[in-house]
């Protein structure tokens, strides 16, 4: 009887962790962009899909906040030059995205 109790209640406990996560995985996003004056939720989370899908491909993805601002602005137009060099695959509006995207959150 105990038995049957604890192995319902892991069940429910397996399924109520798994069923939360998609949701805490947006709330972190929202958490960590520390100024966000007229982007949407979505706008951002459309732009870090962007990032996500053109930045991965050669190395690790980096956090925002491991670069500053200036950084950033240095780094995202190389990189793309790189992407770019048979043929635009990022093109200038994409490129500003992601550069947005990592400069909300970047380093101070
Ligand atoms: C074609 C492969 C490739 C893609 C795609 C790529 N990178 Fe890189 N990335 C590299 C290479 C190679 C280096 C190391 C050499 C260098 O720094 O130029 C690097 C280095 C970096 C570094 C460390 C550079 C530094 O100066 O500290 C960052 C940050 C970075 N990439 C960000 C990005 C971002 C953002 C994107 C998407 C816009 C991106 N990468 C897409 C190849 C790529």
């Amino acid at each position: 009887m105990k038995k049957t109790l604890l192995i319902s209640l892991t069940v429910i406990l397996a399924v109520a962790c798994h069923t939360t996560k998609p949701t805490k995985t947006v709330a972190t996003t929202v958490e960590t962009v520390k100024d966000v004056p007229s982007d949407s939720l979505a706008e951002v989370n459309r732009k870090k899909n962007l990032y996500e899908q053109h930045c991965m491909s050669c190395h690790d993805l980096a956090k925002p906040s491991s670069e500053t601002e200036r950084e950033w602005r240095k780094i995202v137009p190389n990189m793309v030059a790189m992407i770019n060099k048979n043929g635009i695959v990022v093109d200038a509006k994409v490129e500003e995205d992601i550069l947005s995207y990592l400069i909300l959150n970047c380093k101070n």
